[in-house]
């Protein structure tokens, strides 16, 4: 643990005379921390949080968001300048090594992804034993569940070598089994990955093209990809990565920890907005059904959210959505494409931004209502969007596991609750149960 100052906060029990002495935590930016651990142990009670709002679960060096300025740094880099000029792979090198890479390191990093893009041939076998109509996200979390079954030789957690090899195959592996979630999904074969090929390169290629043509990856479209791997690559303490660490806390293997993470990024509060910003966007249709749209999402009794607006931490516009909405309109420019959705998506931002509902609530677009207008342009299907997503953050995930794993103090994550159930009572045999 970091720079822990000798600051004090005092907790008091009112009317009790009880009060204990909590240090408080200072990282490098951002508020403090008051230390609860020993809580408990001397006064007797818990903190209750129900959706951690006000719990910092874990230290880490990763991921800083400073959700009321709209900040996003990546090991100390602004987002909007690893967006503007780096890429996937040096991202990828960023977050789980702690620096940016050399020449060197950046040759070595990519050789160790491109060995091992390919996954164990029988895998290709798991795959008949979905239904072709299955969400490509059901696909993924039971393929990347299984490479465990698959790679005896990199799951002892207690050894870095193994860590390592775990964190290059699932980097590697998820574009593979993602683009083969697809092609089983639409009955074309698998494509192989390519060594010659770029990370998101070789991602559309192994979805876009077919054994008999030679197929290009437009470099537009590789570039556009690249960018929104780098915007999903990591967002520190987030539902899925939680849901990482807390699996790894148990000392389960990484592929079953990613698995899950995978399962928590489904859901459409989290990775799978993308997916519902655009049927959002086709339900409204026209530009005349706008305001009765915003209307009915201010109506609480409707229970409509406006998807892809808000966020549990920015109170502010998510820098992603800003580097987003600006890559839009370049793909849409650049490959000609008139999207009549874009229009509807800027006249909703354009209502959203000025009404006293969502101002009030500090709600303001986050990564994903641009996301799926873009990925619509180049052309990929809507269920693949939070396949897309989950691929991007594999990264993070795998960073944070790391963090986690080597970090001396890791114990078993463990939240406690409030009870509120029956009080202890005796058992009744049922026929003293009444009708
Ligand atoms: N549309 C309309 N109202 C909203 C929206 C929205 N998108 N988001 C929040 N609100 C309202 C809530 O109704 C609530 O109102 P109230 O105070 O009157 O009860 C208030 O704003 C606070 O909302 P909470 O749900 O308590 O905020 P929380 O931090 O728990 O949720 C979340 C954040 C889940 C992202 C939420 O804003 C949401 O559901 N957004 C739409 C889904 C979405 O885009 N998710 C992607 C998030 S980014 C990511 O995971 C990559």
């Amino acid at each position: 643990m970091d720079a822990i100052q000798p600051e004090t906060v005092t907790v008091a029990i009112e009317g009790t005379g009880q009060n204990v002495s909590l240090p408080m935590i200072r990282g490098t930016l951002g508020p403090s921390v008051i230390d609860i651990r020993k809580l408990y142990g001397t006064l007797d009670v818990f903190t209750f949080d129900p959706g951690y709002s006000g719990t910092a679960s874990c230290d880490s060096k990763i991921t800083y968001i400073d959700g009321d300025k709209g900040i996003l740094l990546y090991r100390g880099y602004p987002i909007e300048q690893l967006a503007e000029h780096s890429n996937y792979m040096e991202v990828c090198h960023l977050l789980l090594n702690g620096e940016l890479p050399n020449h060197k390191q950046a040759e070595e990093f990519h050789h160790n992804v491109v060995y091992h893009t390919m996954v164990h041939e029988q895998i290709r076998s798991f795959y008949n034993g979905f239904r072709r109509d299955a969400h490509p996200m059901a696909v993924l979390c039971g393929v990347v569940g299984a490479l465990s079954a698959f790679y005896h030789d990199s799951l002892d957690i207690n050894n870095p070598d193994h860590r390592r090899v775990s964190a290059f195959r699932l980097i590697a592996k998820l574009p593979t089994i993602a683009a083969w979630a697809y092609k089983y999904s639409i009955g074309q074969p698998f494509m192989y990955p390519q060594n010659k090929l770029g990370y998101a390169e070789n991602l559309l290629y192994m979805m876009n093209a077919v054994p008999p043509e030679a197929y290009v990856v437009n470099p537009i479209l590789a570039r556009a990809m690249d960018r929104i791997l780098i915007l999903h690559a990591d967002h520190e303490q987030n539902a899925s990565t939680s849901t990482v660490r807390l699996a790894g806390s148990t000392g389960a293997n990484p592929f079953a920890c990613i698995a899950a993470g995978i399962a928590s990024l489904w859901g459409p509060a989290h990775g799978g907005a993308n997916e519902a910003v655009l049927h959002m966007l086709e339900e409204v249709g026209t530009v005349a059904n706008v305001k009765p749209f915003m209307e009915k999402v201010k109506d609480r009794a409707n229970h409509t959210r406006l998807m892809g607006f808000g966020h549990r931490v920015y109170k502010n516009y998510d820098p992603r959505a800003k580097i987003m909405q600006q890559t839009c309109h370049e793909v849409l420019s650049e490959l000609g494409v008139n999207d009549p959705l874009l229009e509807l998506a800027t006249q909703m931002e354009r209502i959203a931004l000025s009404d006293e509902y969502f101002i009030s609530k500090k709600l303001y677009p986050n990564v994903d209502f641009y996301s799926g207008i873009i990925l619509k342009a180049m052309g990929i299907p809507t269920s693949m969007f939070t396949v897309l997503f989950a691929v991007a953050r594999t990264i993070g995930w795998v960073s944070q596991w790391q963090e986690m794993m080597e970090d001396p103090a890791q114990r078993i994550g463990r939240p406690r609750q409030v009870y509120t159930g029956a009080p202890m009572r005796d058992y009744v045999p049922v026929d003293a149960r009444g009708a």
